[in-house]
């Protein structure tokens, strides 16, 4: 593996940094120096104008010498993507240039996980976190599956190991858990069934006791609990980028901009919630907002679904609230590209755990399947 070395400031021996990597494999210069070989990725005129009809999808959110730069990665993933029979998936907060430009489907993580068990072509390109391409994994075991950057994590998955699941069961002997897909593998084998933010409602009122055991965002639990009938008990986890917003924040939205609609995740806290004028998963909160048509909105959520949304409907004015999620935000087109190029990083699933796992996402979509009716 490269090091780098920087002078010591005392004037001492070098001390030794660790190099920038592209993922969790590949030292970053290695990368570029290997895809500069390759493609012709300078910022070119030609490149945008064989890219125009895209642009034309992000033009309201990318200014024109932007895309210059991002012209020549999304010509070269579009034509690699089909060459090495690869279908691209975006969580709705990847950044407009990823969203609207090479991804094949797009959607919170429901669809997302639906749309993996259906996917024809050999290999997933994961653009989300790991526990998302985990989850195609799980559903599509024998399909390549990659993801960009290993290191895009989540905090809600990082905060729960399967020994949680295990005490909250011993704490409340006989409850069923019902885990956000939030999670590793090994967690989701542990529990009895997933739940998304779209489908949580449902998967709480299908279980068949009185007491729910709801892990691992102690938000979405005490938000679902006011609305069913179940006792619902939590593990107390957050959202690193949901748990920031506060109630006090979105009255001075209100008061800044008379008018404004306010809807909100509920991976927030319920007196966020409380301000809200609906709340809803990633792809409840797009849908709210085209079937309403406000004249401004904010959306408390990941900054870049505002853009997305905002690049589809210009006669709405969304007044943005930025909290990013660094680790959605490691998906850039670079690393797409170098994932299609180099095939790293691909995802497996312990074989330990996958057919439980497997069991608990696939009842969750028989439950939420059935409630569509
Ligand atoms: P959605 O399922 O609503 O897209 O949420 C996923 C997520 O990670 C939100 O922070
Ligand atoms: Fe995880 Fe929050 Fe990022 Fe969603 S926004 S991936 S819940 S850290």
């Amino acid at each position: 593996m490269l090091e780098t070395t920087s002078p010591n400031r005392a004037g001492g021996a070098p001390t030794l940094r660790p190099p920038l990597m592209m993922n969790a494999i590949t030292p970053l210069a290695q990368a570029r120096a290997e895809l500069a070989d390759a493609y012709d990725l300078a910022p070119s005129a030609a490149a945008a104008a064989e890219t125009e009809e895209l642009y034309a999808r992000v033009a309201s959110v990318i200014p024109a010498p932007d895309w210059m730069r991002h012209a020549p990665y999304v010509r070269a993933i579009n034509k690699l993507k089909r060459e090495r029979d690869a279908v691209i998936l975006a969580h709705n907060y990847m950044t407009p240039e990823i969203y609207h430009c090479v991804s094949d489907f797009s959607g919170d993580s429901l669809q997302l996980a639906i749309e993996a068990s259906r996917v024809k072509a050999g290999a997933i390109v994961q653009c989300g976190v790991h526990f998302m391409a985990e989850t195609s994994k799980i559903l599509s075991p024998e399909k390549r599956v990659l993801i960009p950057d290993s290191r895009a994590g989540c905090s809600l998955s990082e905060g729960i190991k399967p020994e949680d699941i295990e005490a909250m069961r011993a704490q409340y002997p006989g409850a069923p858990v019902v885990t956000y897909v939030n999670t590793s593998a090994a967690v989701k084998a542990a529990s009895d069934v997933c739940c998304t933010s779209s489908n949580a409602k449902q998967i709480v009122d299908a279980m068949d006791s009185d007491t729910v055991i709801m892990t691992p965002d102690g938000y979405l639990a005490r938000n679902i609990a006011k609305t069913t009938n179940k006792r619902v008990v939590w593990w107390e986890g957050s959202c690193m980028v949901h748990e920031r917003f506060t109630a006090e924040e979105l009255r001075a939205y209100r008061e800044g901009h008379p008018g404004v609609k306010v809807i909100a995740h509920p991976e927030c806290p319920p007196e966020v919630l409380e301000e809200a004028d609906f709340w809803g998963s990633t792809a409840g909160m797009i849908k709210w907002v085209k079937d309403h048509r406000p004249e401004k909105v904010v959306m408390v959520t990941e900054c870049s679904m505002s853009d997305n949304v905002a690049a589809e409907l210009p006669e709405t004015e969304f007044v943005r609230p930025c909290n990013l999620c660094p680790h959605m935000k490691r998906i850039t087109l670079e690393s797409i590209l170098w994932s299609l190029h180099s095939g790293e990083e691909e995802v497996t699933v312990d074989p330990a755990v996958i057919d439980g796992a497997r069991h608990a996402v696939e009842r969750m979509i028989a439950i939420s399947e059935k409630a569509k009716g």
